[in-house]
């Protein structure tokens, strides 16, 4: 007798990072269709250590030894992993939200899938495994269930994958004279991409701020000041330019200055 069942595999109920990808291959069509068939746990599944609270993440080597480049790429599978989780969650918690926005989100965590598969394959050829070093959850962490869609827009899309471009543009300019070019090109592919993810942010959130007859520079400066409270702090000088290709304004730029300099005098929350 065949048994049909409305379970569909879960990327964030599985604790493996490798059988996660294949998932995703499997049921992204399920999670545009039938959100509801996906549950969301607290915590997304892991089977590698994480860092306790308050523990510290000392012990980096610099980018001219290969432990120090490893490190790197270790850093960077666990923010890709986040980020195709969030999408997912996104995707999950949102139905209501409009259709096209949906599909390009979908394809947006596809990518975040493909830049996690091209740092973990990296980071195999150097002879590392995911769960070397212990690896946190703080960009999960940063969203809460049943907060408005322009919250979410503005956490993931616009606060945290905008602070991975100017990330991403530091870290080629100290690779300079670094010989790797495995890790320059897989740094490289995801400074580009992440681009379109930022203006994907930019461009929704300006949409539906104008749709409600609000302006789209003051209602950001409001949201960054409330949601700065919930977020890990961010202090790398803002890539001004390739924000301002994302899709920021002017306005939206120097709200975005004004956190990143209350991060600089403010101590930190103890979690972050
Ligand atoms: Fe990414
Ligand atoms: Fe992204």
């Amino acid at each position: 007798m065949t048994v049909y069942t409305t379970e569909f595999p879960n990327p964030l109920l599985e604790v493996n990072v490798w059988r996660k990808m294949k998932d995703i291959d499997l049921v992204a069509e399920q999670v545009l269709t039938r959100p509801e068939s996906f549950r969301i746990p607290n915590l997304p599944g892991r089977d590698v250590p994480l860092r306790k609270e308050g523990e510290r993440d000392g012990g980096r080597k610099g980018l001219s030894q290969k432990d120090g480049r490893a490190r790197l790429l270790h850093d960077l599978v666990g923010i890709e992993l986040q980020a195709f989780e969030l999408g997912l969650r996104t995707l999950i918690e949102y139905p209501e939200a409009p259709k096209f926005f949906r599909e390009e989100l979908l394809k947006i965590t596809l990518e975040e899938a493909k830049h996690l598969k091209l740092c973990l394959e990296a980071l195999k050829r150097m002879g590392y495994e995911f769960g070397h070093w212990n690896t946190h959850l703080h960009l999960w962490q940063s969203v809460a269930t049943k907060e408005p869609l322009l919250d979410r827009i503005v956490i993931v899309h616009r606060y945290l994958e905008g602070a991975g471009l100017d990330a991403s543009e530091m870290l080629l300019n100290r690779l300079t004279g670094v010989d790797d070019p495995v890790l320059k090109q897989v740094l490289k592919v995801i400074a580009e991409e992440e681009v379109d993810h930022v203006r994907f942010g930019s461009q929704w959130f300006q949409k539906l701020v104008k749709e409600s007859g609000a302006d789209p520079d003051e209602d950001f400066k409001v949201r960054m000041d409330r949601i700065k409270h919930q977020v890990p702090a961010r202090h790398i000088p803002l890539a001004k330019e390739t924000r301002k290709k994302a899709g920021f304004s002017d306005g939206e730029l120097e709200t975005a200055e004004a956190v990143r300099v209350y991060f600089l005098t403010e101590p930190p929350l103890p979690r972050r």
